[in-house]
């Protein structure tokens, strides 16, 4: 049996297409089972009030959003996803799964739209209040193997090209280094289980859940 002395705040990223939401989708079935009580949330989105501000996010038939409105939305969207959902999991002994939140931020705005990294830091610590994530994995892909993958249209942000898609890339290698304690990188080319076991053994290895014989 496996057990956790706390709630812990868990969030994925990388570029889109990196496989990360198959990989939250596996991780939370395992801690409910063992069973930690686990819940799962997704940005931009995750309240009614985010998901009226995702349609506006990822809506392809704006072309004119400046990166600044971009930042200040994801932000938005994640303001309200702290307050309604994360903190009260957490404070109840849930732990919460994230696919994608601060971090994402910085790697797209930051990279993508080369928006200053200091303010997008602040912008962050003012909407989730400084909620920080226990532990942040990076899933690393190659932007060409992440579109190979990907089915189905693209939204407003994936239309923006391999090009994008690097910088935001490069922006998330920066924010390991600057973050090295939370963040973890994961090789998102190895098999769907292999990442699954590092991801795993990574929880073990930090002690945020053990087993009790
Ligand atoms: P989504 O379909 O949820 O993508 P994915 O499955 O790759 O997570 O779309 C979210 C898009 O929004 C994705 O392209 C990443 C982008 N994004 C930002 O640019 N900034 C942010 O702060 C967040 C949370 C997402």
């Amino acid at each position: 049996m496996f057990i956790s002395n706390q709630a812990k705040f868990i969030t994925f990223e990388g570029i889109d297409g990196c496989g990360k939401s198959s990989q939250i989708k596996r991780l939370l079935r395992r801690l409910n089972d063992v069973p930690i009580q686990t819940i799962l949330v997704r940005e931009p989105g995750g309240t009614h009030i985010s998901e009226k501000i995702r349609e506006i996010l990822l809506d392809k038939r704006i072309h004119d959003m400046s990166g600044r409105t971009e930042a200040l939305l994801m932000t938005a969207s994640r303001a309200q996803l702290t307050q309604e959902m994360i903190q009260p999991n957490l404070k109840k002994g849930s732990w919460v799964l994230a696919d994608r939140y601060a971090d994402s931020t910085l790697a797209y705005q930051g990279g993508g739209r080369n928006l200053d990294l200091d303010w997008l830091i602040q912008l962050n610590h003012f909407a989730t209040n400084g909620l920080q994530p226990d532990l942040t994995f990076v899933v690393d892909v190659l932007p060409e193997e992440a579109s190979r993958r990907k089915t189905g249209e693209n939204d407003r942000i994936e239309a923006e090209g391999i090009v994008f898609q690097n910088e935001v890339r490069r922006k998330y290698t920066e924010l390991i280094k600057l973050f090295p304690d939370r963040i973890v990188l994961v090789d998102g080319h190895l098999s769907k289980e292999a990442i699954h076991e590092h991801i795993w053994n990574e929880l073990l290895r930090r002690e945020l859940l053990y087993e009790e014989k």
